[in-house]
């Protein structure tokens, strides 16, 4: 390829100079080394290298939490961090929730409750969500209640504020709302 022709799509060729180094990554239990160069985000790692499409890119900047992933069971926003600072973190996509052919609870639930109109905001709504039990379940407090532990299942506003980061351009808020706490009332 000459320095002036485009890569073809879907192709992880580097501009000419780039600095790329393997890269390490576990995700969904498969390990992935990738060449890639430092600046590259885990976001980009995801859909263009390792072709899983359905963590989205929504702002690509951090404000609408649609690239909402899980790293160590911790939410994150992967526009926001680096492929490479995640060497060595377990990495789960919303292709990594589901058990064959079982979905996960919080996916069933958000078919149940019609939770999703185009659904691009779904995946990283899913995966805040996962988190957002897990953080619940552990004691940790919210902006609703700063200084107690929440009660459980969790109230309306909490599952509202715990899940503020993740915009949904369709407005599905309530049923959103709906799914999760039916899946909290389970525990
Ligand atoms: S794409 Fe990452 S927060 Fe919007
Ligand atoms: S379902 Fe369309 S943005 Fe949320």
């Amino acid at each position: 390829m000459s320095e002036n022709q485009a890569p073809a799509p879907g192709s992880t060729a580097l501009p000419p100079g780039a600095a790329a180094r393997p890269v390490t990554l576990q995700v969904n239990g498969n390990p992935y080394t990738l060449l890639l160069e430092p600046r590259t985000t885990l976001l980009d790692a995801l859909r263009e290298v390792m072709h899983l499409t359905g963590t989205k890119k929504g702002c690509d900047r951090g404000q609408c939490g649609a690239c909402t992933v899980l790293s160590d069971g911790r939410r994150i926003q992967a526009c926001l961090t680096l492929a490479v600072m995640q060497e060595g973190r377990e990495i789960t996509t919303i292709e990594g929730l589901a058990s064959g052919d079982t979905l996960h609870p919080l996916q069933a639930a958000f078919v149940a409750h019609d939770a999703l109109q185009c659904g691009f905001c779904t995946p990283g709504q899913i995966c805040a969500a996962v988190a957002l039990l897990a953080e619940a379940r552990a004691g940790e407090a919210s902006a609703v209640e700063p200084l107690a532990a929440p009660a459980l299942p969790l109230s309306e506003d909490e599952i509202r504020e715990r899940m503020s980061g993740n915009l949904c351009r369709c407005g599905a808020y309530p049923n959103i709302v709906a799914a999760i706490r039916e899946v909290d009332g389970k525990r």
